[in-house]
């Protein structure tokens, strides 16, 4: 596994944060940002996942949670929350999540777990829309990562054209289903210049459920965590 570290000084000796430890960071800093009676919703990955298990320590406080993929709900549940779906909850006040990658408008690219559609869809449904990250996924330019395009089976080879027409180089994720029964496409070659404008032009591809751009529902506000501490920012207007 390749691990991300950075190095820094503090009383004149070298430290070390890696990666997994700016995670823990964020996740916990992100319970300060928890109001009241709130209806949360919880998206997916790793940083999530530890986001999850701090969660109990803000019971009081949160009147219903939703979930954006099968694997938050069971750590949810594991943790002592029943999960609301969102049809009954109606708008989220505050949806946490991850990213792939995020610039300084917080459009991201996400979907590095799969999760992407049900991910948009509570991002969408949500009054503020909090990313939790640790600071390498900060960037200037998304499309670095591999942009995730969900696609329904049958419509792969057509999706996959039309991408490559676009200029991208598609690749089927493998062994990988999506909660929703359906296939991802991780595109590479994309410099995503335009994020709004390739977000919608993707969307327009008959058989694609959603593209992991999230520019169209980009964060309200980044917390990112770095070697010097959990910075808070929000969008360049
Ligand atoms: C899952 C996502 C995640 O938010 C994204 O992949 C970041 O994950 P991690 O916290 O593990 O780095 O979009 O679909």
């Amino acid at each position: 596994m390749l691990v991300s570290y950075s190095v820094y000084y503090k009383n004149n000796i070298f430290l070390k944060m890696d990666q997994n430890t700016k995670k823990h960071r964020v996740a916990e800093s992100v319970l300060d940002l928890i109001g009241n009676d709130e209806i949360l919703g919880i998206g997916s990955g790793s940083t999530v996942n530890i986001l999850i298990d701090h969660l109990p320590k803000m019971k009081n406080k949160i009147s219903k949670v939703v979930s954006s993929s099968i694997k938050s709900t069971e750590l949810l549940k594991a943790n002592g929350f029943e999960v609301s779906e969102l049809k009954s909850v109606g708008k989220l006040s505050t949806y946490i999540d991850g990213a792939d990658e995020i610039n300084g408008y917080l459009q991201m690219i996400k979907g590095g777990g799969g999760a992407l559609t049900r991910e948009k869809i509570l991002a969408h449904s949500s009054k503020r829309f909090i990313c939790i990250v640790d600071d390498s996924k900060k960037v200037n330019i998304l499309g670095n990562y591999p942009l995730p395009i969900e696609v329904i089976p049958l419509a792969q080879s057509a999706v996959a054209l039309e991408l490559i027409r676009m200029g991208g180089r598609p690749v089927l994720r493998q062994n990988f289903t999506t909660d929703n029964g359906n296939i991802i496409l991780d595109v590479h070659n994309f410099m995503i210049s335009e994020p709004l404008k390739l977000e919608k032009e993707i969307n327009n591809i008959p058989g694609v459920v959603t593209n992991g751009i999230f520019a169209l529902n980009h964060a309200d506000m980044l917390l990112s965590a770095g070697d010097n501490g959990v910075d808070i920012s929000e969008p360049i207007v």
